[in-house]
């Protein structure tokens, strides 16, 4: 795909970039990152738009346990190899009008730009969810703008999900205005539950 950069990720991970273990992430609850990486992605300058998130279909089940409150700001794109027909038979309580189902990144990553190109677009911006291969293949393939990173500031060696493609070379950590949202969180440390993270926000740097 030959286009400028224009998604965002969000993402949590520790020092050797582990996001998940067993289904789950490997740390307990952390409320202020839960606020972090809700608000980012569910707010939208113009009310009568949505967010998409670009997701693989174990996080999107996830996220669409989520409160109404917060999927209902949501235009999901979900990876899966699965066909349509089951898609939709093992995910019948879902609200087709907002989900696309695609079966590659590049295929998500073309229904992500035709959202957001056509004329009436309902959607504002784009954001990467998860898990591995998503977040990796985004990189890789030089889409992403911009990185809400929550950096978890722990070693789990022994988790089953890290991303071993997750360069940060050819971007630049950046400390937003004040306008934006959520900027005072911006490198701030925090503890909660035991653990230890802070907040980077990250930009290509082109
Ligand atoms: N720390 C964080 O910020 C964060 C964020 C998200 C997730 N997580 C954690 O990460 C773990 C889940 O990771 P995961 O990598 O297994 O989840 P995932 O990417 O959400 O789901 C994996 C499934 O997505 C589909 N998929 C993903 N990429 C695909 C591709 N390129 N082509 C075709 N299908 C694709 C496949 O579905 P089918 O089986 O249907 O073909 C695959 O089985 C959990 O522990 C979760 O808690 C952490």
């Amino acid at each position: 795909m030959n286009t400028k950069p224009f998604m965002n990720i969000v993402v949590a991970m520790d020092k050797v970039n582990t996001i998940g273990h067993q289904g789950k992430v490997p740390w307990a609850p952390l409320p202020t990152d839960n606020k972090w990486y809700l608000t980012h992605s569910t707010t939208t300058k113009d009310p009568s738009k949505r967010n998409a998130i670009i997701a693989g279909r174990s996080t999107f089940e996830d996220a669409a346990q989520f409160d109404q409150k917060y999927v209902s700001r949501w235009h999901f794109i979900v990876i899966t190899s699965q066909s349509l027909e089951r898609f939709f038979d093992t995910h019948s309580n879902i609200e087709r009008d907002h989900i696309d189902v695609v079966h590659s990144f590049e295929e998500g990553a073309q229904k992500a730009k035709e959202l957001l190109e056509q004329p009436s677009a309902t959607i504002e911006s784009v954001y990467i969810f998860g898990g591995v291969k998503p977040y990796e293949e985004a990189m890789e393939r030089q889409l992403v703008k911009r990185i809400y990173l929550t950096r978890v500031f722990s070693e789990l060696n022994d988790c089953e999900h890290r991303l071993s493609k997750f360069d940060l070379n050819g971007f630049k950590r950046i400390k937003r205005s004040s306008n934006e949202l959520l900027s005072e969180y911006d490198d701030k440390i925090i503890e909660e539950n035991g653990w230890k993270y802070q907040f980077e926000v990250y930009e290509r740097d082109d």
